[in-house]
């Protein structure tokens, strides 16, 4: 039997990102960053959705290039209903009802969490279910267990702050580039993580919290600097190793706990947060000690892509399970 082949947007955010995928193997997936954002210390809604417009053809036109497949092969058209930026979310969900509508094909709308979860399914070595995944970028932390590709329960999540966003916000106050996440990791590992001390965040159940975490590094800047004005350039890769290791250490609880109350030994790290290299050196560590199996995806498919749309697209497909024209995007 002929195996099916989707084309997947997702614009849920600032990376314009297209991939195709034919049965189970992506055959392309580009992703086309938005610097404009760079000057503003984050993510410009207005701004993100222009460049998506801008970009989304052409994202197109090389993804489906790279696959070496035309339009009129594809099978069914994907794109990411939400959570996200809405204006961003509607460039996409338009381009693909335009074209599936166009081409008389199946659309499939997918939840852009649900896909993060996916991401672990690309390529193998691929997690058995149950498998629990702790999913940590800039705009979500939790915890979620995994019974089937398409059964999925969150038992843990972020209260105020997502863990990247934790991080992107301390590289703010440290007059790092944005997204300030690689940034902390890069400064980290020229420090000393045990030269200060965060206090780290303290929720009983499965919840995330690290509002009070950005709060402790602004007053420990503000304080610094009243001693010494160049208390920042004087020590930026202490300050980064301490912090950095706070977030990866309650991230680490965290999971720690969820897999001592679910019993699963199946353990994933998804979401842009996972390029981290404390947290992938730490969590390796933890697996051998603890016997769980870790999986942590390559690292195009850590942050934002289409390529992890498509791998929900085609259980969708196989599942019939596709939207109508009328399906709109969704902030939360
Ligand atoms: O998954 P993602 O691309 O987008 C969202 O859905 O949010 O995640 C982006 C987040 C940003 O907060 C960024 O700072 C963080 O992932 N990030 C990192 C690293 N690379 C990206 N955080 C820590 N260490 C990294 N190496
Ligand atoms: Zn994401």
């Amino acid at each position: 039997m002929r195996k099916p082949i989707i084309l997947a947007i997702e614009s849920s955010c600032d990376d314009t990102c297209a991939a195709v995928i034919r049965g189970n193997n992506i055959l392309a997936n580009v992703i086309s960053g938005q610097e404009v954002h760079g000057d503003y210390g984050g993510v410009v809604p207005e701004l993100a959705s222009r460049a998506h417009q801008k970009n989304i053809m052409p994202v197109v036109e090389s993804t489906l290039l790279q696959a070496g497949i035309d339009k009129s092969g594809l099978d069914a058209v994907a794109f990411t209903q939400g959570p996200g930026l809405v204006g961003a979310l509607l460039v996409g969900a338009s381009f693909a009802k335009g074209l599936a509508g166009a081409l008389g094909i199946p659309l499939i709308a997918v939840h852009h969490l649900h896909a993060h979860l996916f991401s672990h399914y690309i390529d193998p070595p691929r997690p058995a279910f149950p498998f629990l995944c702790l999913l940590a970028s800039g705009g979500h932390t939790q915890l979620t267990k995994l019974d089937g590709p398409l059964n999925y329960e969150t038992i843990g999540r972020t209260t105020d702050d997502a863990a990247g966003e934790a991080l992107d916000k301390a590289a703010k106050v440290l007059g790092l580039p944005y997204p300030g996440g690689p940034w902390i990791d890069h400064w980290a590992r020229k420090g000393n993580p045990e030269k200060f001390s965060f206090p780290q965040p303290s929720t009983g159940n499965l919840d995330f919290s690290f509002s009070g975490l950005k709060t402790s590094l602004l007053y420990f800047v503000r304080d610094g600097l009243a001693k010494d004005k160049h208390f920042i350039q004087n020590h930026l890769p202490d300050i980064c190793a301490s912090y950095q290791e706070t977030v990866v250490d309650y991230l680490l609880l965290k999971l720690k706990q969820a897999i001592r109350e679910t019993g699963i030994h199946e353990v994933g790290i998804a979401g842009g947060v996972a390029a981290n290299s404390l947290l992938r050196k730490k969590s390796g560590e933890l697996a051998r000690i603890y016997g769980w199996k870790i999986f942590v995806p390559e690292f195009q498919y850590c942050t934002d892509n289409a390529a992890m749309i498509a791998k929900v697209a085609s259980y969708k497909f196989r599942e019939k399970q596709f939207a109508g024209h009328s399906s709109t995007p969704f902030a939360r």
